[in-house]
């Protein structure tokens, strides 16, 4: 019974499901019966049914597949949804868009793999199987950062990235936008900014620390309209484009474009061509406060996104020991040191951003060093959750031995380059509790989930990009939206699971 077993196999796994006798089949007399706002989630499921099976699924009151919006479901929050498959009739009913977005996912996994493939599959009988689905998200951040600083991807490959996290539910698509290797998006005030911080003249091969380069110059930026395109793409499937800027450090492509904005403005430097963590940071004078204001404000008109990204991490403070400048700064402010500087320059951020009604967010370095107002991501250390979270913080975990992609796999010495060091393995994501043991209610409670990484460093095109997203993200999704805990169970599911990242195309890790 193949249409039961794929009931079964749904990833991330749904909170109750039941399977019962029947199919519903949809065909060219399927028609879709609207309820007043569900329009949207209408046209997602159409957008995404037509490819493979060209169904029109006109609207009609008499339509027996019901897409509707139901106060009454408001218990299951803002990603919750009912899904009812009879033999006759279809209801997906949520309290809100965002949760027929979710459902509609769902219902695209109930069908045949083939339902997900890019080209016609005449012929096809897309059945769903009867169910009754009851489901919504233990954790409401479930994301995936992607560095197209390091290496550039085009828009278009961006817009197929959110429709692989929507398959996922994951809701969170975080742009790392800008970074010492280059500047991605443009600013019209500060045109530099991507003329010359978007592009580097090569890159080193291999890890930090190496001296070997590939004498390739690599760039790229997108356009505002290219990123607000994306914006409503993703927004159509459920999808929050989450910018990052970078700072105050990992701005040496901005300060090759405005070496004013450093402590040694005399200095020409060129957009990074290693990696690791760069030395020279941004000056901490008025003009760079503005400069950080000015960029900030072009994001907020680009990015609707509640949470804006500021970076923070991996900031060497030498630069203002030993700037006068800097430390007269310090001084002034009543700091203890020039390294509180770093401190003072994020809550000045983060203050922008809360007056103009936006959440800052930043890389917690030990979960102990930002003020509250920011939401954090504690990617060092586990414990560093739990700090930052009874500190009062809401807190999304990196954890980087359970999140971040750019580790290998396995071990097996066949794996592409990745990031030395560690080995993070499917299990290992799986069995990653974004909530930390010992956690009392009120600090678990501010934990509000997780989120997977992927630096590109050692990632230059989409193949690759895929095969070290997939399956991991299925994992991290499965046990960030359901809580499941089950690996067997986990393993089933993605075996089917499988046959759908093979109609999408995707290079996932066998
Ligand atoms: C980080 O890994 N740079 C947050």
């Amino acid at each position: 019974m193949p249409a039961q077993r794929s009931a079964l196999a749904l990833v991330p796994r749904p909170t109750k499901s039941t399977v019962r006798p029947g199919l519903f089949t949809l065909d060219a007399g399927t028609a879709l019966h609207i309820g007043a706002g569900a329009e949207p989630a209408a046209d997602l499921l159409r957008t995404l049914l037509a490819p493979a099976t060209g169904l029109p699924l006109p609207s009609s009151p008499e339509g027996q597949f019901t897409l509707t919006l139901d106060p009454g479901l408001a218990g299951l929050g803002e990603e919750g949804y009912g899904l009812t498959v009879a033999p006759h009739a279809v209801l997906l009913r949520a309290a809100h868009l965002t949760g027929l977005l979710r459902g509609i996912q769902t219902i695209r996994q109930l069908l045949p793999p083939q339902a997900l493939s890019a080209s016609p599959r005449p012929g096809f009988r897309w059945e769903l199987p009867c169910v009754e689905i009851t489901d919504l998200p233990r954790h409401p951040w479930r994301g995936a950062m992607l560095d197209v600083a390091r290496h550039f991807q085009p828009v278009a490959y961006l817009r197929r990235y959110v429709d692989l996290l929507a398959l996922h539910k994951i809701g969170v698509f975080h742009l790392h936008l800008t970074d010492d290797q280059g500047w991605r998006m443009p600013v019209s005030a500060y045109p530099k900014l991507t003329e010359i911080g978007g592009r580097r003249a090569e890159s080193l091969v291999g890890p930090a620390g190496g001296d070997v380069y590939d004498g390739v110059p690599h760039g790229g930026s997108y356009t505002r309209a290219e990123l607000a395109g994306l914006v409503g793409y993703a927004a159509a499937r459920g999808v929050t484009v989450m910018p990052e800027i970078e700072m105050p450090g990992h701005v040496r492509a901005a300060l090759a474009a405005y070496p004013g904005l450093g402590n040694r403005p005399d200095r020409t430097l060129d957009v990074w061509t290693r990696w690791g963590v760069c030395d020279t940071v941004l000056g901490v004078h008025d003009e760079v406060l503005d400069f950080c204001r000015t960029v900030l404000h072009e994001v907020m008109d680009v990015f609707p996104s509640p949470y804006l990204h500021i970076g923070g991490e991996e900031c060497p403070t030498s630069e203002w020991t030993d700037s006068a400048a800097a430390r007269e700064r310090a001084l002034a402010q009543g700091l203890s040191s020039p390294a509180a500087l770093h401190g003072w320059f994020l809550g000045r951020m983060g203050d922008f951003l809360v007056r103009h009604g936006r959440r800052p967010v930043a890389w917690a370095e030990t979960g102990a060093e930002l003020p509250l107002d920011f939401t954090v991501m504690t990617w060092r250390d586990a414990a560093h959750t739990l700090t930052a979270a009874r500190r009062g913080h809401p807190v999304v975990s990196a954890y980087h031995r359970a999140t971040y992609l750019d580790y290998a796999q396995s071990q097996d010495p066949g794996e592409p380059p990745a990031q030395p060091g560690d080995v993070v393995d499917l299990r290992a994501v799986h069995d990653h509790d974004p909530v930390p043991e010992g956690a009392e209610r009120s600090a678990a409670e501010r934990v509000s989930g997780t989120q997977a990484q992927l630096w590109t460093e050692f990632v230059r095109t989409p193949e690759q990009i895929e095969y070290l997203t997939y399956p991991r993200l299925c994992a991290l999704a499965d046990r960030a939206w359901s809580g499941a805990t089950d690996w067997a169970d986990f393993r089933t599911r993605l075996d089917a699971h499988t046959a759908r990242l093979d109609a999408l195309g995707v290079t996932y890790h066998p």
